[in-house]
């Protein structure tokens, strides 16, 4: 089965075709990162206006590097929650009009599913070889912008929560401490290539473990953060105003070049790190987890994904970095099940920007 998936939850603008759930046979990524660099965070407004010039060119993109039209398409899946509101409503609708407009059958798929179905992705190109499916049960760790969740996953669609932030997400924990420290967006990465030259023994940023549960807080590690900048930080400067500037602009915090930025990074990157890797492969010894999955923007992060493989005694999926930050070639993968499971969406299907993995009643 090719399946044509697209995803507009966030910042980029994804398309993929995608063979049999596994096979990408072309993904494609339009960022809008340079988009909203000055503002130092997603515009929610900015972002729909981009997804709708982005979202045809883009599909022709991936249709293209397939090698394939629309006459090639078997099934179209689409993000339709969580996410912005206005960003979603931009694939939902395009994936509901070539549905609709060919005939196709059509899944509705959960971003945080799509983050988790990277694992099942073939990591080479379309003519390799597929590594052996993640076997159930697994223990996965999803970390991006807005979520920060620990699962079991007893089948395909089947989760059970082991543990959620109480505070910050991962990704947002990484983006506000690049504020702090006066480097680019988005965060993760920045903090990334500033800690590479920096000493992360030289500040001991706090690790909340809150006990023996499997949650996660990064409020505090923030604070102590800020505690540590306050004595190199500059009064912030005013940018000059831009006439076709829409909203505020981002004004960064200024640090004085004797500030210990990279050590800083460092030592907040290892705090993150540590906690997240602790628990995780304590919850893969503890569940009876045959695998373990780590997915989501945040599973981009050098560091993370050295220190898990290390840390865990089971075999582990972590995807490629292209397959780690949004992109619609996980949408497929997790399209894909869902549409092998025998689930349609009908062209009711709606946008649902809070849309959660778990139904309420069915948590622990
Ligand atoms: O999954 P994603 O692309 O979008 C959401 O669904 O939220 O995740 C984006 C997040 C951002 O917070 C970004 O700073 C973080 O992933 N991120 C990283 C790295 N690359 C992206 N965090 C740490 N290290 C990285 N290398
Ligand atoms: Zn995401």
């Amino acid at each position: 089965m090719r399946l044509l998936a697209i995803e507009t939850s966030c910042d980029e603008t994804a398309a993929a075709v995608v063979e049999d759930g596994r096979r990408v046979l072309a993904s494609s990524v339009a960022s809008q990162i340079d988009l909203h660099r000055r503002y130092g965070g997603v515009v929610p407004e900015l972002a729909s206006r981009q997804h709708i010039t982005a979202i045809l060119p883009t599909i022709e993109a991936a249709l293209a590097g397939a090698g394939t039209t629309l006459d090639g398409i078997d099934a179209i899946g689409v993000t339709y929650g969580p996410g912005l509101a206005g960003a979603l409503l931009v694939g939902v609708n395009t994936a509901k009009a070539i549905a609709f407009a060919r005939g196709l059958p059509l899944a509705g798929v959960n971003h945080l599913e799509g983050h988790i179905y990277s694992a099942w992705l073939g990591p080479g190109g379309p003519d390799e070889p597929l590594p052996p499916a993640p076997a159930f049960p697994l223990v996965c760790l999803i970390v991006s912008g807005g979520h920060t969740d620990l699962l079991l996953m007893t089948d395909h669609g089947r989760y059970r929560r082991l543990g959620r932030t109480l505070d910050d997400a991962a990704g947002e924990a990484f983006d506000k401490a690049a504020r702090l420290l006066g480097l680019g967006y988005p965060g993760g990465p920045s903090i990334e290539r500033a800690a590479n030259s920096g000493r992360a023994e030289i500040f001991r940023l706090p690790r909340s473990w809150l006990g023996d549960s499997y949650d996660f807080s990064f409020s505090g590690l923030k604070t102590a953060l800020l505690r540590l900048t306050e004595p190199y930080r500059e009064a912030p400067e005013r940018h000059a105003p831009q006439p076709d500037a829409p909203f505020p602009l981002h004004v960064p915090a200024r640090l004085r070049r004797d500030a210990p930025v990279a050590d800083l990074a460092a030592g907040f990157q290892a705090a993150v790190v540590d906690v997240l890797v602790e628990k995780t492969a304590r919850a893969a010894a503890e569940t009876g987890a045959r695998c373990v999955i780590l997915a989501g923007g945040v599973a981009a992060n050098s560091l993370l994904r050295r220190r898990l493989a290390d840390a865990v005694a089971l075999p582990t999926y972590i995807p490629p970095l292209r397959y780690c930050t949004d992109n619609a070639a996980m949408i497929g993968a997790a399209a894909y099940f869902r549409l092998t499971a025998g689930e349609r969406a009908g062209l009711d299907l709606d946008a649902v920007p809070n849309l959660p993995l778990i139904a309420s009643a069915a948590a622990p």
